[in-house]
């Protein structure tokens, strides 16, 4: 359930339960119903792993177990065991590519099935997703694929073909292949690995079979050409596929960067005080004044984009951007329900259980009458979709919001995300490549306070230990009352 902030009304008059109770956690959704087998089709360089990678980013994001299975590193692993049994290093140049290498075929078809089997069991232990990221470049090879995962009850198949015409894009996914560091051309002249790598794909250009709406009408499949330039989709089946294919649909590859800030230091934030709508501080006005210039020195005449929540704190801090400004109410910051407004301190003091329960749980651990960072990623799923498509552009919003955002590009786990650090007056910039972002970080010199609260010790969870065995009594203090009777829920 996603809770709105103008809760206020939704409350008058009704009687409302605030979800759990303290110390309890929030069920995980259940998405045992989705298994599916997204098969990636294209030559090499065409950005299949960036695909696969990306769309594993962004299911584990929603909570799909995922698992990307790369034919490529299979190889590598079969031939480094090989190589170290024989004493000789296995040919893995453009040779072992070449469709007249008979033998070679053959191992490809075997790893790439192997692979396959594992992807299988995985998903039959309790995955949700298992992305086979290989070529699957010819017609035989799909039926194959189609034919083995049709004796599976329960599994479905997608294919997602990556075709790309534009020759500076197929350059730049060379040049990554072929930097140092990629395992099959590790140590080799770059010239060198460069022309095998391209003699390669000339090898599977010759068998390569693209998806075609005649041929292939009887599958389901996700055809992207130049991402983000058009997507054709057929016969995609159920929820979490078009889910997955409104996701591709989204995606481009034209280089841009993402810049985020919290609003400028708030009266609450001087105040030590948690949500409300507060305004500005002196601080924080300069931050906004300060803002400008930053911006304008990173981006130059580019034309940008600024988002903001609805609060006023954002609003106010991106007022002197001179650029095309969106406020979005999914921006808003996580709301903290009956402590809204109060200290960290006064929280401890009136919802002891609360307190420890976040600092036990802080991921799922909801605030009465309020939302927990878990209700946040889900209220965020449009942002991101509309993030991936942008160009440049500012996010002007708050601290829990931004750590969700952050964690969807770094790829960071649940138990991480609540404690990253986004500290005030801070311009965060994140450029997509091809693995990740690259992130660079400009500290104005502005002073603020720190609004962070560092990960618990231990101490809270031997007192909630004592409590629970009747040690300790509970704290009977109740919180002041602001009006909306909602300390009582
Ligand atoms: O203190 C500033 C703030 O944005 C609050 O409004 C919000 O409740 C809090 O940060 C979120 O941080 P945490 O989840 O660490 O309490």
């Amino acid at each position: 359930t996603v809770h709105h902030r103008d809760r206020s009304t939704e409350l008058e008059g009704k009687e409302v339960s605030f979800g759990m109770s303290a110390g309890a956690t929030i069920e995980k959704p259940d998405y045992s119903e989705a298994k599916i087998v997204v098969a990636m089709v294209g030559l090499p360089a065409r950005g299949k792993s960036y695909l696969s990678n990306k769309l594993q980013r962004y299911l584990l994001w929603l909570e799909y177990q995922v698992k990307v299975f790369n034919v490529g590193q299979y190889r590598r692993q079969v031939y480094r065991k090989m190589a170290e049994e024989s004493g000789r290093k296995e040919d893995q140049s453009a040779n072992f590519f070449d469709n007249n290498n008979a033998s070679a075929a053959k191992a490809r078809e075997r790893m790439a099935s192997d692979c396959l089997e594992d992807l299988i069991k995985w998903l039959k232990a309790g995955g949700n997703v298992g992305i086979h990221d290989a070529t699957n470049s010819t017609r035989a090879r799909r039926k194959a694929l189609e034919a083995r995962i049709k004796r599976e009850p329960g599994l479905k198949l997608l294919f997602i073909e990556s075709v790309c015409t534009d020759p500076a894009v197929i350059a730049a996914n060379v040049a990554v292949k072929v930097a140092s560091g990629d395992p099959d051309y590790d140590g080799q002249d770059p010239l060198q690995a460069e022309k095998d790598f391209r003699e390669r794909i000339k090898h599977y250009e010759e068998s390569y079979q693209p998806l075609d709406p005649e041929l292939d009408k009887g599958q389901t499949w996700c055809q992207m050409v130049n991402v983000g330039k058009q997507v054709t989709v057929n016969r995609i089946d159920g929820y979490l596929q078009s889910r997955i294919a409104f996701y591709l649909m989204n995606l481009h590859l034209a280089p841009r960067s993402i810049y985020f800030t919290r609003h400028g230091e708030s009266q609450y934030n001087v105040e030590g005080k948690i949500g409300g709508d507060a305004p500005l501080s002196k601080q924080g006005e300069m931050y906004m004044r300060a803002l400008p210039k930053l911006i304008k020195e990173k981006i130059g005449d580019k034309p940008l984009t600024v988002w903001t929540s609805t609060l006023q704190r954002t609003i106010q801090t991106a007022s002197e951007l001179p650029y095309e400004k969106l406020t979005w109410k999914s921006l808003d910051e996580l709301d903290a329900g009956v402590c809204d407004g109060m200290t960290y301190e006064e929280i401890e003091k009136y919802y002891p259980e609360d307190y420890n329960a976040r600092d036990d749980d802080k991921f799922n651990y909801r605030y009465r009458g309020g939302e927990s960072y878990r209700d946040v990623v889900i209220r965020l799923e449009p942002v991101i979709l509309e993030l991936e498509r942008q160009k440049d552009i500012v996010v002007v919003c708050h601290q829990a919001v931004l750590r969700c955002l952050y964690a969807y590009f770094h790829n960071l786990s649940q138990e991480e995300l609540p404690y990253i650090k986004i500290p005030l007056h801070t311009v965060i910039k994140l450029t997509p490549k091809a693995y990740g972002c690259d992130e660079e970080r400009f500290a104005l010199p502005i002073e603020a306070v720190d609004t962070t609260r560092p990960r618990p010790t231990n101490k809270h969870l031997a007192i909630k230990k004592e409590r629970d065995l009747g040690m300790l009594s509970p704290s009977t203090s109740r919180p002041p009352s602001r009006g909306k009777g909602l300390y009582d829920a």
